[in-house]
């Protein structure tokens, strides 16, 4: 018995580092909280129940929260459908809305009326309805040694028939989708929006305020927020865009807290973040961290640096391409900090190591033995084989994809599938012209030859030959292997180096023009990659990712029979999670500790007039000056700017809420910490640290800085610790 106790004290202690019950690691599932998460939110401070976060008999918390646009969080603040998410959520309307004459990103924007918001095509956002286990119904019958094929044959079609099942008569949708790797199935019943209009967003001095610099980093200073509405049809049902639709009456709306924030309070983080991976095997990682994360970062370090020279030789490049710089830039950034943060917690070693204690279990029982003890050396065989086509993989997508030319050819191929005369044609016809001219709007024809010749010369010198596609050889060879001179004979005669050629080709689309384009030196290599993509690496990638699928399931399987007291949480998938942690500062190295917070006072410091990124304008100086912050200023008379917590969060989870313990709004999460940014494969409490702007900014912003207290008017605002309530 005490022996016993040992082992398991010894199996704990040694797993602790991978697999550990800390607070602040984990994305819930908001149903799900009761049972596994409340007694533990409440031990650390939380005043509201798991009934008030979810519920689908009365309204809770997550009637407030919307998926925004599909890639990112909102979250409802008002009854009349008014909405928070982040400036970089909400870029692309604002730019939309933006000309030279009426630069909404330089200048702000913000409706004075319901009059003045702006209608945005296409953008959408999703509530959540209900959420239900349909585990059982998926899984029934489906014996644990099923043929995988007919396994999944009868999940996909389960799963088509509970979708159906589930919203006939109703304007819902349904989805259904795997959790733990196919070990569990969910249904999420959503409902969407069409009509969402903008209502505000700060200057970009403001709102992306330290750029590129301040990205992924604290201290961070940016009041990263935009404002919309959601519409509804008179009845209050979704509708597409109409003068006649109304605000939306929801069923919750987030109440704001003024009373601060103090280190160790706790909080909550509820959106939808987007993916992780915290059970790869120590295969899976090594290969992303040996070889995948550093070639991508070396090409796109090569990317980075022929666009940013272009850009500071010329203005017109800069602000054609400032938005494509940063999203280059904002992967590459974090896939630098996460290969420094799997490097620091030894993670490879660590997956090693629980690998090691999953085998010497496994073979410790027949039963056990005759399931798991295969899957390790199973995963080792599938992971050999998928790095034979790794390395061209990765330089498939980021080098050749890297050169804007070749998605145009992508574009123009997918047009060419389409049988000539039909309706789809038409559309798909309409659809190209209108890329082309958004396209063209932001292209640099010499910037982009520039990338071909850097970015091909990475491709050759880093892929093996046997994978170079033949068009790109026969090309070479007919320009001295000289990739400067093919790139000189392509974007002067290939139909896709101007809007011109491309206005012209695109007019009167025929068969002809297709051969033509067929003929088109671009064209062909376009087309020579992917072929030798279809052929070389596509049926591998596909074969291995059906078998790692496989083996990431019954892995799952293993390891939650392994540690049946571990409470595991299943990998994001862009589902509504709930995430918990602290208000906390850190210390990113040795002597240096950072506060949780920081305050207007450091944007001044930061301001740069002669650096874009690091402008602020003279309304904000002024109102700096005079110290005018009214009711939004801390307990010192500052005002706070942006916060850091321990809450485990990613991609996607931008614009989400963070909450206080009474599930009042205290800010909007933006970012995570650069020494932080492995957490979608380790998560580690000391070091990972999620940035939000602090709400009590951001209303500043609305109301001192805009003028747009109106907005402010229809919130509700907590002012005092529960008890004395104000006004
Ligand atoms: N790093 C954050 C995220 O992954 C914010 C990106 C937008 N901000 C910026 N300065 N580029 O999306
Ligand atoms: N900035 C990310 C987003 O846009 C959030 C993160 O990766 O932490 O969703």
């Amino acid at each position: 018995m005490k022996k016993n106790l040992l082992v398991t004290l010894l199996l704990i202690f040694s797993l602790g580092p991978v697999f550990s019950l800390r607070a602040d690691e984990g994305m819930w599932l908001p149903q799900l909280l009761q049972a596994m998460n409340e007694s533990e939110m409440k031990e650390l401070g939380m005043k509201i129940s798991a009934e008030d976060i979810y519920n689908i008999n009365k309204s809770s918390l997550k009637d407030a929260i919307v998926s925004f646009g599909g890639y990112c969080t909102g979250e409802i603040i008002s009854g009349e459908g008014l909405l928070l998410t982040n400036h970089h959520c909400g870029y692309s309307s604002i730019q939309s809305h933006s000309s030279v004459e009426n630069d909404l990103l330089t200048e702000g924007f913000w409706a004075m009326s319901k009059e003045e918001e702006i209608p945005n095509s296409g953008l959408f956002v999703t509530f959540i309805v209900r959420i239900e286990d349909v585990t059982d119904q998926i899984l029934e019958g489906i014996p644990y040694d099923a043929e995988e094929e007919k396994r999944q044959q009868l999940v996909r079609s389960r799963i088509e028939q509970i979708e159906t099942n589930a919203v006939v008569g109703t304007h819902y949708e349904a989805k259904v989708k795997p959790f733990f790797y196919g070990n569990e199935y969910y249904m999420f019943v959503t409902e969407t929006y069409k009509d969402v209009r903008l209502v505000g967003a700060p200057p970009s001095s403001i709102g992306k305020f330290g750029g590129d610099t301040d990205n992924w980093m604290f201290p961070r200073h940016a009041g990263d927020f935009s404002m919309f509405r959601v519409y509804s049809g008179p009845d209050g049902k979704p509708a597409e865009y109409s003068k006649d639709n109304i605000p939306l009456k929801p069923k919750y709306f987030l109440p704001i807290s003024l009373k601060g924030i103090q280190p160790g309070d706790f909080t909550m983080v509820f959106g939808f973040p987007g993916r992780t991976e915290e059970y790869l095997t120590s295969f899976a990682v090594e290969t992303l961290q040996n070889e995948t994360n550093p070639n991508r970062i070396k090409i796109r370090d090569k990317k980075l640096s022929v666009l940013s020279e272009d850009m500071a030789r010329d203005d017109e490049v800069r602000i054609k391409y400032s938005a494509k710089y940063a999203s280059t830039a904002n992967a590459w950034k974090k896939w630098i900090g996460q290969n420094k943060g799997l490097e620091r917690l030894e993670t490879i070693d660590q997956k090693r190591l629980l690998e090691k204690q999953f085998t010497d279990w496994a073979n410790a029982d027949p039963i056990r033995e005759q399931r798991y003890a295969d899957i390790l050396p199973s995963f080792q065989e599938v992971y050999k084989e998928r790095a034979k086509i790794n390395l061209p993989n990765v330089y498939y997508r980021e080098a050749f994809y890297g050169i804007e030319m070749m998605r145009l050819a992508a574009r123009l191929n997918a047009l060419t599938k389409i049988g000539l005369g039909t309706k789809e044609e038409k559309k798909a016809l309409e659809k190209t012209k209108s890329y082309s001219e958004k396209y063209f709007k932001n292209y640099d024809f010499s910037t982009d030859k520039k990338l071909f010749v850097a970015l091909m010369q990475m491709y050759l010198d880093n892929v093996d030959p046997s994978f170079y596609p033949d068009a790109l050889k026969e090309g070479l060879s007919h320009h001295y292997n000289d990739l400067n001179k093919l790139a000189d004979y392509i974007y002067q005669y290939s139909i896709l180096s101007s809007e011109k050629k491309m206005d012209r080709f695109l007019d009167r689309f025929s068969e002809k023009k297709i051969k033509k384009l067929e003929e088109d030196e671009a064209f062909k290599i376009y087309r020579s990659f992917t072929e030798a993509y279809s052929r070389q690496i596509y049926p591998t990638l596909v074969d291995s990712q059906d078998e790692i699928g496989k083996l990431n399931r019954e892995w799952l399987a293993g390891l939650r029979e392994m540690m049946p007291e571990k409470r595991f949480y299943p990998d994001a998938n862009s589902t509504l999670r709930l995430a918990y942690g602290q208000v906390k500062s850190y210390s990113p190295t040795d002597g240096v500790q950072y506060d949780y917070f920081t305050t207007l006072k450091g944007v001044m410091e930061k301001e740069d007039p002669s650096v874009d990124e690091f402008i602020v304008s003279q309304k904000l100086k002024d109102l700096y000056k005079a110290k005018d912050f009214g009711i939004y200023a801390n307990e010192q008379g500052d005002l706070p700017v942006c916060f850091t917590a321990t809450n485990h969060t990613t991609g996607g989870n931008s614009g989400s809420p963070i909450l206080n313990a009474e599930g009042e709004l205290i800010g909007l999460n933006f970012d995570r910490n650069w020494e932080g940014t492995m957490s979608d494969i380790q998560f580690d409490p000391v070091m990972c640290r999620n940035i939000s702007v602090d709400i009590r900014y951001v209303l500043f912003v609305v109301d001192k800085f805009a003028g747009a207290g109106y907005l402010v008017d229809e919130m509700v605002l907590v002012k005092e610790k529960a008890g004395i309530v104000e006004n």
